[in-house]
């Protein structure tokens, strides 16, 4: 394996899920996805920027459904405003959904703050069918109880950077999940 070889990044403690089993787990979202939607014309699969770019390209290339995708960025603070745990949309999608069989791809769900504001905003946008997948899922960490239809790992509550995600924008292009070390953040 291509982290095998190299050194562990000094600000990332332990790897938490390897590429290998990443992209294993992939096959198997991928292969539910095709299978639910079998019978649908076309898929519709929205990543939220930046944290599911990754995901989404890996999972997008294993789907045989037919399918279209598109991004929306969002962000959990209010200009000036610290952590207040409110979403706003930054950058919306570019098409109408109305209709459509709609599937969010999520980095991670913490809080559920997001997902959840996600859930009710496009609520009112008429489609077809809504369903999630996010790749991880920190459930202790739950405000709000959101339903996640494809989930690729259940992890504990802790930092993790890489395959999409990040800190501070940094390591999102490691090939694996891993645990950031808390010197890093404290
Ligand atoms: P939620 O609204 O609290 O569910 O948080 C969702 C967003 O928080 C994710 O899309 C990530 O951008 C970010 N996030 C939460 N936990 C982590 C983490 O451990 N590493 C990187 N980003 C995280």
């Amino acid at each position: 394996m291509l982290e095998a070889s190299m050194k562990l990044h000094t600000d990332i403690e332990r790897i938490l899920i390897d590429a290998e089993t990443i992209q294993r787990r992939i096959d198997e979202l991928a292969t539910q996805v095709d299978a639910d939607y079998a019978d649908v014309d076309e898929l519709l699969l929205v990543g939220i920027l930046k944290g599911a770019f990754i995901f989404m390209a890996d999972l997008t290339r294993r789907l045989h459904v037919p399918h279209v995708v598109d991004f929306m960025a969002l962000s959990t603070y209010g200009p000036g405003v610290e952590a207040s745990g409110a979403v706003r949309i930054v950058m919306d999608l570019r098409q109408s959904i109305a209709g459509r069989h709609v599937l969010i791809v999520e980095d991670i769900v913490d809080t559920g703050l997001t997902l959840d504001y996600l859930y009710h905003t496009l609520e009112s946008r008429r489609m077809a069918s809504l369903r999630s997948c996010a790749l991880l899922s920190k459930a202790d960490q739950r405000k709000v109880e959101v339903h996640i239809n494809y989930l690729g790992f259940e992890i504990p509550d802790v930092w993790v950077v890489g395959y999409g995600l990040d800190y501070a924008d940094r390591h999102r292009t490691l090939p694996y999940i891993g645990v950031l070390r808390a010197e890093v953040y404290r």
